[in-house]
């Protein structure tokens, strides 16, 4: 599916699946995890961890280090995160030109050290610099450029002045992450302001936060009648949900495989670099059986002995820790309800 500038809408996947965008996650969701999830696939595009713009940033070579088309038949969009509007429209011509299919902006991350330099959610502070900057960069792409915000940096009390200053920017979309930068990850996400961008905004919205299993995504697609959807954590619990969820709207049952489990992991390991240190890849493994271990009540009792273990090489913790898994996995559920908004990441 490709999008089209003009008179833009999401698109729908057959039997009214909506558009299904996989979040991006720094420090999670990089490369070696996007192509293990894109070897499960199910869902429609996904998002890079951001890029940082900062001022006098070399546009070229940073663009080389950053993006680089990912072989996968599920495009790509990247994401760049600065307030300099200048740097910013030539940075999203830079990726542009290595092949990005869309570019968003970041107005959600809520790390100080990114929003001291007035970007990521700072930029909510100010809707009409986040004017200048997205207008800038739609200026300078033929390709879409999209939004992805939070409802606010302290507060909610600018948040339809943001929308409107995002809109009328010329971008496609917008996605909402619906808790402002002081929630963090602490309360629910807000799923009402999502139902509140829809009677803002004539532009579509994609709806994100607390996706964890199929039937959150239908609430949410009834509560709010958002246009699609992004799911972050949830796919990092359970990477098969997007396939669920597409089964649900084929009215079909979509039984996941320990065997594509398998290959999940095996490519996760293929395209860790050799030059990470061994000690750093065992723990990257650790880090992404432990979201696993969070979805499934079972081996959630098992979680510590995988996160404590200590091997020597990759070879020796995989075997060790894949028969565990693969116990509880044989036990069935794949999410666990109970699991919501900080624990997520603890
Ligand atoms: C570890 C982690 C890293 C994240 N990195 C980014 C990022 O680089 N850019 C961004 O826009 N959002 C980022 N987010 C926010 C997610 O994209 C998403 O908006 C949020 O997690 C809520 O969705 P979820 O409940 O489906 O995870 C990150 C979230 C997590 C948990």
């Amino acid at each position: 599916m490709t999008h089209s500038k003009i008179n833009f809408t999401l698109p729908k996947n057959i039997h009214g699946c909506p558009f299904l965008l996989l979040a991006p996650m720094e420090g999670v969701g990089d490369r070696c995890f996007r192509k293990a999830i894109a070897s499960i696939g199910g869902f429609d595009e996904a998002v890079t961890d951001f890029l940082r713009v900062p001022r006098n940033a070399h546009v070229k070579s940073l663009a080389r280090e950053y993006y680089a088309e990912e072989i996968s038949p599920i495009p790509i969009a990247a994401q760049l995160m600065g307030s300099e509007p200048d740097l910013m429209a030539a940075m999203a011509q830079e990726i542009e030109s290595r092949g990005a299919p869309r570019i968003d902006l970041n107005c959600g991350c809520p790390s100080n050290t990114v929003t001291g330099r007035g970007a990521g959610s700072s930029l909510l502070r100010e809707p009409s610099l986040l004017h200048q900057v997205a207008k800038a960069m739609v200026s300078s792409v033929s390709i879409p450029v999209t939004i992805k915000m939070r409802s606010g940096y302290e507060d909610t009390s600018l948040f339809k002045e943001n929308l409107l200053a995002a809109q009328e920017s010329g971008v496609q979309y917008i996605t909402l992450h619906p808790r402002t930068k002081a929630d963090g990850y602490g309360p629910p996400a807000r799923w009402d302001l999502i139902a509140e961008v829809k009677s803002i905004l004539t532009i579509p919205v994609v709806g994100n936060g607390d996706i964890l299993n199929v039937e959150d995504a239908i609430r949410m697609l009834q509560t709010t009648q958002c246009d699609a959807l992004m799911i972050g954590r949830g796919s990092v619990i359970n990477p098969f949900i997007f396939h669920q969820i597409k089964a649900h709207f084929a009215k079909e049952s979509y039984q996941p495989k320990w065997e594509k489990l398998l290959s999940y992991f095996a490519t996760y390991l293929s395209e860790m670099s050799d030059k990470i240190p061994v000690k750093v890849q065992i723990n990257k493994m650790k880090q992404l059986m432990s979201f696993l271990f969070k979805g499934n009540a079972k081996l959630l009792e098992n979680r510590m002995t995988i996160l404590t273990s200590s091997h020597a090489d990759l070879p020796a913790f995989m075997n060790f820790a894949i028969p565990i898994l693969q116990e509880g996995w044989n036990l069935g559920t794949c999410t666990n309800p109970q699991w919501t908004g900080i624990h997520l990441l603890e």
